[in-house]
């Protein structure tokens, strides 16, 4: 077992904030995890999972062991008349995945294209983009736990998704592994190793979103592919998200929230322009994006931290930014959303 000391972490996070890892073990399977579970040393200190560093802010060094997980391989596992059945390891690129199964014609990750991050991290925010969310795909994953070393498998519904949310996210339950109606709270508790996909035939295209919809009328084809969709998909992403490599970002750093129909119109009544989507269940949902760009952030920079030109929801580290700088940004964000709109905005990524 190999820990390695005092590991630099900014290329391991897309921020690119600096900061160490105090000690560091690259997991490459499950043996690797119950192997350090099992030593005297590191059994007992506290852990913390690496995946892409794309959903996180380095507040400073981490003196938890990281285990940065690099479990690979990525295959068909079942292919029936209703669905293609598809693995990928955790530690598998997640845009590299999507790209693997466009071209091996298992299509239906499409509208996930250049997300960035891993596949191992995808389940635990339910990334989701252009109409569709990892859970529309979702099949089933193997996780180790880590205070027991037992390895575990879960369907959808003991993921616990809902938007940019999952099981992984929250505290411990009470219930212990294995209750599949109560809520698991695994946050800290679980290494995504392995997941699967149910890709299902025949595919159909999700093309309801608004960028989308525009695509389709300026370029007049009204029947994608999926491969059409990939395309236009990293088109869209490319011109309104920062690339991570060249701007240290975190995507989105606020959730869209959601509001009553009535909050929504007494927002409404003083500020007609509001981006807002009504929700099946009769909440609205709002664009943080807008509200962040109606008081005015947009292009903004506290210290080396600042609000991208081109979509006010995401936060960027404009060189030598600290994950101090960031918070202090997002919580100015947050008020200036909360005194103009009435609105706390609940931040995305998870502090370390
Ligand atoms: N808007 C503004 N000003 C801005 C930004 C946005 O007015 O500075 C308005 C836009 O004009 C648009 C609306 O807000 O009418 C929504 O913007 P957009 O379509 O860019 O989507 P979003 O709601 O801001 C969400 C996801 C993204 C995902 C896109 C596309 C969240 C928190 N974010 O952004 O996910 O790519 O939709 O589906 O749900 C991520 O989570 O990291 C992420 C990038």
């Amino acid at each position: 077992m190999l820990v390695e000391k005092n590991v630099p972490l900014e290329p391991w996070n897309t921020f690119h904030i600096v900061a160490k890892a105090h000690s560091l073990l690259r997991i490459a399977n499950c043996a690797d995890v119950q192997e350090v579970l099992a030593d005297p040393n590191w059994g007992p200190h506290p852990k913390f999972v690496l995946g892409g560093g794309s959903n996180i802010v380095l507040t400073g060094d981490v003196k938890a062991l990281v285990l940065k997980v690099e479990i690979m391989g990525k295959r068909l596992v079942q292919e029936t008349d209703q669905a293609f059945i598809v693995e990928a390891g955790a530690g598998e690129n997640w845009h590299d995945f999507v790209t693997w199964t466009l071209d091996q014609g298992y299509d239906g990750l499409e509208n996930l294209a250049l997300i960035p991050g891993t596949v191992g991290a995808s389940p635990v925010q339910n990334i989701g983009a252009y109409g569709l969310e990892l859970q529309d795909r979702f099949e089933s994953l193997d996780a180790v736990d880590l205070q027991t070393g037992a390895a575990f498998t879960l369907n959808a519904a003991q993921c616990g998704f809902g938007y940019r949310d999952s099981v992984f996210k929250h505290g411990h339950g009470a219930s212990g592994l294995g209750g599949a109606t109560q809520r698991l709270g695994l946050a800290g508790r679980a290494l995504i190793a392995t997941v699967r996909f149910r890709l299902p035939k025949p595919w159909r295209a999700v093309v309801g979103y608004t960028d989308l919809e525009r695509t389709m009328l300026e370029t007049g084809v009204a029947q994608p592919s999926a491969r059409q969709i990939y395309d236009w998909i990293c088109d869209i992403r490319r011109a309104k998200l920062p690339d991570p490599a060249v701007l240290g970002n975190a995507g989105s750093f606020f959730k869209n929230p959601t509001v009553t129909p009535e909050q929504c119109a007494d927002i409404i009544a003083r500020d007609p322009k509001l981006v807002h989507y009504p929700l099946l269940d009769g909440s609205v949902k709002l664009a943080a994006g807008w509200l962040i760009d109606a008081c005015g952030w947009r292009g903004k920079s506290v210290g080396h931290a600042g609000v991208y030109e081109g979509q006010a929801l995401v936060l960027v580290n404009r060189g030598g930014a600290t994950g101090g700088e960031v918070m202090t940004l997002a919580k100015a964000i947050q008020t200036s959303v909360y005194e103009r709109f009435g609105i706390l905005l609940e931040p995305e990524p998870l502090m370390v």
